[in-house]
């Protein structure tokens, strides 16, 4: 009898081992946006067909000129940025973007990058670095000019 119970010691401790060994498998972190709680998709169906959406809409917009935002590949990275230690959103050529979270892990290679930026598109004017390149200063010298002419 004091042999059984031993034996069952040994099995649970066994079976508590592997299922530690299980838990420590090494599984990618896949960084949250943030900001933004819900993606195009279920999350459960983004992570199993992401490309087939992305795939069609790349052939819905090249060939036959559809343009819909749903599954746009900008948006895409404008809602997936994952900013380093100093602010700045990280591009492919960094292991903490998004798009590598899991094509590392899983030895996946996209071309995509060759031609599509991985960090999102900079404000093209109004940025406050540049303070005489804004939207609204340059409606004052509209103004100013328009108002010279009277
Ligand atoms: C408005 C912001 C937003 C946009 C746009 C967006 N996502 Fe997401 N995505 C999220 C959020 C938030 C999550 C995680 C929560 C959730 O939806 O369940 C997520 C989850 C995911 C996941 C699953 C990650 C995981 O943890 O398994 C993948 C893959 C993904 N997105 C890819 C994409 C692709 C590809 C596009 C472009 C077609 C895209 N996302 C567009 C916000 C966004
Ligand atoms: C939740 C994990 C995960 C995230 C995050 C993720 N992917 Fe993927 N992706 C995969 C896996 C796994 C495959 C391979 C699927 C297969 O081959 O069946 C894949 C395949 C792809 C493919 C197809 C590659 C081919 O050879 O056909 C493209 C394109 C792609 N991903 C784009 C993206 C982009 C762009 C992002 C970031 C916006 C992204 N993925 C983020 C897991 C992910
Ligand atoms: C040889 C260059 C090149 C490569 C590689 C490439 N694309 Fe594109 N892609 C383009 C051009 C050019 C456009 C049309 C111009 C635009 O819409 O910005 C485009 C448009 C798109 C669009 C529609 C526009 C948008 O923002 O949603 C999607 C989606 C897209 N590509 C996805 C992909 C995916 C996914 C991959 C990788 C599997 C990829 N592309 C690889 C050049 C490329």
């Amino acid at each position: 009898m004091k042999y059984a119970q031993f034996l069952l010691a040994c099995i649970t401790v066994a079976l508590l081992g592997s299922a530690t060994a299980f838990a420590a498998a090494p599984v990618p972190h896949i960084p949250e946006p943030e900001g933004a709680e819900k993606c195009v998709e279920p999350e459960d169906v983004m992570r199993r067909q992401h490309f087939e959406f992305i795939k069609h809409q790349r052939d819905e917009t090249m060939r036959r000129g559809i343009r819909t935002s749903k599954y746009s590949f900008k948006e895409c990275i404008n809602c997936h940025v994952v900013k380093d230690e100093a602010g700045r959103a990280v591009s492919i050529e960094d292991d903490r973007h998004f798009c590598n979270a899991c094509h590392s892990y899983a030895a996946v290679t996209v071309d995509c990058f060759q031609c599509h930026k991985s960090t999102p598109a900079e404000p093209k004017m109004g940025s406050l670095e540049q303070p005489e390149r804004s939207l609204a200063g340059l409606i004052e010298r509209l103004e100013t000019v328009s108002g010279a002419r009277r």
